[in-house]
């Protein structure tokens, strides 16, 4: 059986991961802070008490996981936090870039030892992380946040090409969740999407930026 760990599962595009993962039969572990009554209902191994910014945390759930093989792990739990160029704080740019951009690298790395050849590293990333696609400005921490995990993810997908393991970096479209007040696509959509693109992945498109409705985008 493939075992697949989703983090950011309590809710949002991350439960929606781990119910339609679920739904097609494979082992979930859901990772969160807290689990959530949606979470539970799906009956998937929930490890929760992982506050991703905390690296004893992180040291907690290897320890947890030990000895479990992951066909892949879906990094997707992430802030944003609306800063403008008069609002932006550094203490904000520190939260978002702690969670978006250095929690993912650190627990890739930390789990290394349950990726195996074939195994699949899929980092949730936003297009308000590229450079090239941005035309409105603002929003400094969360995108410079996006655009460093971006840069991990290559670095991540060049690292781990000797090891067969392949790295998708994602955008998961606008999508109604409590991240953005509820508006855009249904989560269930998103999800399905990313899980496309995910399937489709392979050593040759590893490193490489995509939409989730299969558009490729700019750095
Ligand atoms: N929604 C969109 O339109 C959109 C667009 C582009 C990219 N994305 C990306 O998609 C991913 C999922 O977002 P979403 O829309 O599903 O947002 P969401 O509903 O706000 O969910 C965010 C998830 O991340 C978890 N999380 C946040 N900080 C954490 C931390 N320090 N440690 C552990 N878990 C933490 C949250 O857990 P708690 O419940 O404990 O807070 C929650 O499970 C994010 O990476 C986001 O940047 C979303």
């Amino acid at each position: 059986m493939a075992h697949w760990l989703v983090t950011g599962s309590n809710r949002g595009i991350g439960l929606e991961l781990c119910r339609q993962l679920a739904a097609r039969g494979e082992t979930v572990i859901a990772v969160c802070r807290s689990t959530s009554e949606e979470l539970e209902h799906l009956g998937v191994r929930v490890e929760s008490g992982i506050e991703l910014t905390d690296e004893a945390a992180i040291a907690d759930l290897v320890q947890r996981l030990a000895g479990i093989e992951l066909a892949g792990m879906i990094l997707n739990a992430g802030i944003l936090e609306g800063d403008g160029l008069d609002s932006v704080s550094a203490a904000s740019v520190r939260r978002q870039f702690d969670v978006n951009a250095l929690a993912p690298l650190l627990l890739s790395r930390a789990l290394l030892g349950n990726l195996s050849r074939g195994s699949k590293l899929a980092l949730i990333t936003s297009r308000m992380g590229s450079i090239d696609d941005n035309g409105s400005g603002g929003y400094y921490g969360y995108r410079m946040s996006k655009t460093a995990l971006n840069m991990a993810g290559r670095s991540l997908a060049i690292d781990l090409q000797p090891r067969g393991i392949a790295v998708a970096i994602l955008h998961p479209g606008m999508v109604a969740t409590r991240m953005v007040g509820f508006t855009g696509i249904p989560p269930a959509e998103a999800a399905r999407g990313l899980l496309t693109r995910i399937d489709a992945l392979s050593l040759a498109t590893s490193g490489s930026f995509w939409h989730a409705n299969g558009e490729p985008l700019p750095w």
